[in-house]
């Protein structure tokens, strides 16, 4: 059984390493419409009426199914605008949504949702039995290598301390079943967890 877990382990620091190889041109290619010249920042207000419906008008969800988006990361955001738009990431509610913004409207509601502050859903912490298998998972898997210390996020990378739990397990579910395709490495990635596991580290991360 040992055995069969450390390929498991190393075959997910290769796809680990795959996925990091493949994010770096991404993250190059989102930095340069910001470096680029000219371009007026566009006037988002409008754009952004309908978002606190859902999202919340103080950033906490109105569902518990609804990602927290005040204070995520910008490149993050802007990532998944875009993979919305372009049906990459597959969403009856946010597809017709992200369809209407230009590139220009995505890397400034990114850079304006990221500038809120994290609101705080006051979820309980994992019990100890439930922190130390996510741990473990974490250990082996090394997320935070790339989702940072204390799940904090960075670049591309979401901010997942603190998400709402409900939300982390349907996002998980459906990294898992393929059903958000929008980067396979990640489903590679979850396919290859334990689903225990990413049951404990949702919870754990949400009582972060
Ligand atoms: C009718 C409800 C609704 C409205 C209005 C809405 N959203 Fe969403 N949003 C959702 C739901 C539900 C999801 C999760 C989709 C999924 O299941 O993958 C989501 C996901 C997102 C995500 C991905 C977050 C993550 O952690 O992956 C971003 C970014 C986002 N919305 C931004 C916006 C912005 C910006 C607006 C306003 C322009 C907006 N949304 C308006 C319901 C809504
Ligand atoms: C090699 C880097 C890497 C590793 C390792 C990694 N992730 Fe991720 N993760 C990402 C990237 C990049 C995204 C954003 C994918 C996208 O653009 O949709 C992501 C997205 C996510 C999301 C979606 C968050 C949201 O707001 O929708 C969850 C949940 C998640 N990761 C959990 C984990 C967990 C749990 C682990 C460890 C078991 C892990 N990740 C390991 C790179 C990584």
């Amino acid at each position: 059984m040992g055995g069969k877990s450390n390929w498991t382990v190393r075959s997910v620091i290769t796809l680990a390493a795959l996925l990091t190889a493949s994010i770096a041109p991404a993250a190059a290619q989102s930095r340069e419409p910001s470096s680029a010249p000219a371009a007026p920042a566009p006037n988002i207000a409008e754009k952004i009426e309908t978002c606190a419906g859902c999202h919340g008008a103080d950033g906490k969800p109105v569902d518990k199914t609804i990602p927290i988006i005040w204070g995520q990361l910008p490149g993050y955001i802007y990532i998944q605008l875009r993979d919305f738009k372009r049906g990459d990431r597959k969403s009856d509610v946010m597809g017709p949504i992200a369809s209407s913004f230009e590139k220009a409207d995505i890397l400034a509601i990114g850079e304006y949702f990221s500038k809120k502050p994290w609101p705080d859903l006051a979820q309980p912490r994992a019990p100890k039995d439930v922190a130390r298998k996510a741990l473990e998972a974490e250990h082996s898997v090394g997320c935070t290598g790339c989702h940072l210390e204390q799940f904090q996020g960075t670049g591309i990378m979401p901010r997942l301390a603190g998400q709402s739990r409900d939300y982390l397990a349907k996002t998980i579910a459906d990294f898992r079943s393929r059903a958000r395709g929008n980067n396979p490495g990640m489903s590679d990635l979850m396919i290859a967890t334990p689903e225990n596991d990413l049951a404990a580290l949702a919870e754990y991360l949400a009582g972060l």
